[in-house]
């Protein structure tokens, strides 16, 4: 007999797009990342040698698309975890500014593919002014790698899917990594903190793959979404680029309009949206800023919107009657950014299915972007 073999299904290792697989890759490829960032001693991080955060003063962040919202992640974790001040834009408007840099600022450019044109050119102009130049990207061979002083490996191994998903949250991983080392070498952290945390990043695997457990629920949900017209998300704190990567998503695959906006800001405009028809997704887990999310919600239900809630056992119970909610693992306050950017994937990945709309290509977009 002959057997008819799909070469596209094998290089997908039987998923139905490279977004499914790249998806479920992530609890092993956060494993193998986290073992590059180890210590000899697994109860430390290590960086390759040459990283000054000690004489650090201010972290320029600079990226574009989904690595911009790691980024915007980063800076949270950077503030609290390290006490430095950090400074974020997108490439495409940093490049045109006339930022005021000092000698002992380092920039730090995320990009996956490393070639995207506004990163590279927004590398450039910061170069002869700065400390030192770091980088953290997918494709060591790159051109924003290679201008670097230093660039950190992701690891996330070749991403197909035009819509980034492994890439993104080992990018979170290796700014975690980054921010915690940050929080050392300029004795920001106590030692128990920096222990703690360590470990906090090191049941990153486990709860990821939890989450993608959540999948089948996630799939009925989106039945309810893949029939809006737009798509509300709100966040606080490292919740709010959340908000943002997960708008961006179901955007790019699912060509629904989204938007983000940060909880507390619902009040000074977007509210006068709301309405039956207008599903709103809260990512809440419960921690120190969940009431302030859950207020936010409550003004939503109160005008019949449509909300799913997206939080922990705990957040779930306080929250009492919503319309629609899902359950996460509970899990420590540095990794819940990268958890959650599980169901924020696979949101837009069924949303996008249940429409019929192309989730590996979609139109008009591309992978790596090398005009301006
Ligand atoms: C394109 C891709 C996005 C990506 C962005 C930045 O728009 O479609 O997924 O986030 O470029 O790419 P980079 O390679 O610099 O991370």
């Amino acid at each position: 007999t002959r057997i008819n073999l799909d070469t596209a299904q094998v290089d997908k290792s039987g998923h139905k797009h490279f977004m499914a697989k790249e998806m479920a890759e992530q609890p092993a490829i956060l494993k193998a990342a986290l073992g590059f960032y180890s210590g000899l001693d697994s109860d430390t991080l290590e960086l390759p040698e040459g990283i000054d955060f000690a004489r650090t003063d201010r972290l320029i962040m600079v990226a574009c698309g989904t690595a911009y919202y790691a980024c915007q992640v980063a800076k949270y974790w950077f503030e609290k975890y390290a006490g430095l001040p950090v400074e974020l834009d997108i490439a495409s408007e940093y490049r045109y500014r006339d930022p005021v840099l000092g000698r002992d600022n380092m920039a730090l450019f995320v990009s996956q593919s490393g070639e995207t044109a506004d990163t590279l050119a927004a590398l450039r102009h910061v170069r002869p002014h700065v400390a030192q130049v770091v980088s953290v990207v997918n494709v060591l061979t790159s051109s924003i790698a290679r201008e670097s002083d230093i660039a950190l490996p992701i690891h996330a191994g070749p991403e197909i899917g035009v819509a980034s998903t492994k890439a993104f949250t080992a990018q979170l991983l290796v700014l975690a990594v980054l921010a915690l080392e940050a929080g050392r070498a300029r004795g920001f952290l106590s030692a128990e903190d920096y222990a703690r945390l360590v470990e906090d990043l090191r049941s990153l695997p486990g709860f990821m793959a939890q989450a993608l457990d959540r999948e089948g629920e996630i799939e009925r949900l989106t039945k309810m979404l893949s029939q809006a017209r737009d798509v509300l998300f709100l966040g606080r704190g490292t919740m709010y680029p959340m908000a943002h990567e997960g708008a961006l998503k179901l955007k790019e695959i699912s060509y629904i309009h989204a938007e983000a906006y940060a909880a507390g800001e619902l009040k000074h405009g977007p509210i006068a949206l709301i309405d039956s028809d207008f599903p709103v997704i809260v990512f809440a887990p419960f921690d120190g800023l969940y009431d302030k999310t859950v207020s936010n919600m409550q003004e939503v239900m109160a005008r019949q919107g449509e909300v799913l809630l997206i939080s922990d056992p705990a957040g779930l119970k306080a929250a009492g009657e919503v319309p629609h909610s899902l359950q996460m693992p509970p899990v420590p306050e540095l990794i819940a950014p990268i958890v959650y950017a599980v169901p924020a994937q696979l949101i837009a990945y069924h949303t996008a299915l249940h429409r019929g709309t192309d989730v590996d290509q979609p139109r008009n977009l591309a992978k790596s972007v090398t005009v301006e």
